[in-house]
């Protein structure tokens, strides 16, 4: 029976900016969400990661990993196409809540699923929307665009320049040379992830209606003055977030691997100080890199509050500085970080084994 395979991703840089019309930069990863699809006459959802069967005879919101599927389910629905229920079964080693978006990769896997299935025959795009309609108001997390659409577009080897104000973007080539990116997962998932993103949006929209603007791209640093001191603090993220991003794709092109470093710790200071959704696990990791040779950027990556921290590292460098990094992280909260490595890989596809 033939697979959909949808890889989860991680952001260069660029963080917070996509509900916000700004800039992004990220990949997809070698690590992904598989769903087999087969008609029938209830909604089956089977995980084999969650060890986990559900029975279903409609639609219906269970607060748990079903909701991404159903979420999906319901979103072609809405957009008009007929489909019937359907048994999913669910394949992964995508780690969920280490900021990778393995919702967006079931979501997106599902989606393209449900279309090869069914003949839908929806295009990119559409599945890009599907993706975002069922996490935004299915599951209720109102998400920006970023994860669902690197999970239909990326490209491996090439992280992908996305301008989220019109969705024209642009593949930029993974060059590193001898130095290389990985992850860290804090391991750690802080509650109040889901309802501080939507706070943070919140600010966001308020921001621009104070500011009388329309969109993010019409403010101005002279425009802060007149937010106060809470809402400049996001603004003053998402301005100078979106200038980091393009210094990245830059430096990125021309192989400026010091100073892509240094912009990933600025964004991480900057999420930390000014957007404040990081968190102490990450905040630690990242303050205990800073010091170690060869490393040469590090920050936090999706929407925060735990998660996974990115690496930007001299070539066999990191493997030394994470074993220093795990003792102290151990002393400190009596847990252990998990250290990733990662390729970048392509966007959603059939595989048949
Ligand atoms: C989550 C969301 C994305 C994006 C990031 C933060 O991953 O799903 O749309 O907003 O957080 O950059």
């Amino acid at each position: 029976m033939p697979r959909f395979r949808a890889p989860g991703r991680v952001n260069i840089i660029g963080e917070h900016t996509d509900y916000n019309d700004g800039f992004v930069l990220p990949f997809a990863i070698d690590k992904y969400v598989e769903v087999e699809i087969k008609p029938s006459d209830k909604y089956i959802f089977t995980s084999q990661m969650m060890n986990e069967t559900i029975s279903l005879e409609k639609f219906q919101k269970l607060g748990k990993w079903t909701d991404y599927i159903m979420g999906v389910v319901w979103a072609i629905e809405q957009e008009g196409y007929k489909t019937t229920p359907v048994q999913v079964n669910v394949f992964s080693n995508l780690p969920v809540g280490a900021g990778l978006s393995s919702s967006a990769a079931l979501e997106i896997a599902t989606a393209y699923g449900i279309s090869e299935v069914f003949g839908l025959k929806l295009d990119k795009i559409k599945l890009v929307q599907i993706g975002v309609k069922a996490e935004r108001e299915f599951v209720g997390v109102r998400c920006g665009v970023m994860d669902q659409f690197t999970a239909v577009f990326a490209k491996k080897d090439f992280a992908i320049f996305l301008d989220t104000s019109n969705l024209k973007y642009e593949y930029v080539p993974l060059n590193l040379n001898d130095f290389e990116l990985a992850l860290i997962d804090s391991n750690t998932k802080h509650e109040l992830s889901s309802s501080e993103y939507n706070k943070r949006r919140e600010e966001c929209e308020t921001v621009l209606k104070k500011l009388n603007k329309k969109s993010f791209r019409d403010i101005s640093y002279d425009d802060l003055a007149r937010l106060d001191p809470l809402l400049r603090k996001r603004a003053r993220h998402v301005l100078d977030e979106n200038k980091r991003v393009t210094l990245s794709v830059r430096a990125l092109k021309n192989s400026e691997v010091f100073l892509l470093g240094s912009l990933l710790y600025e964004s991480h200071v900057s999420l930390r100080d000014l957007y404040e959704v990081s968190c102490d696990e990450t905040d630690f990791i990242v303050g205990f890199l800073r010091g170690e040779l060869g490393i040469l950027g590090a920050r936090m990556v999706g929407g925060g509050f735990g998660g996974s921290v990115l690496v930007l590292a001299r070539a066999g460098c990191i493997k030394g500085a994470f074993e220093e990094l795990e003792k102290s992280y151990f002393e400190r909260f009596g847990k252990k970080p998990t250290l990733i490595r990662i390729n970048s890989n392509d966007g959603v596809h059939m595989v048949v084994e």
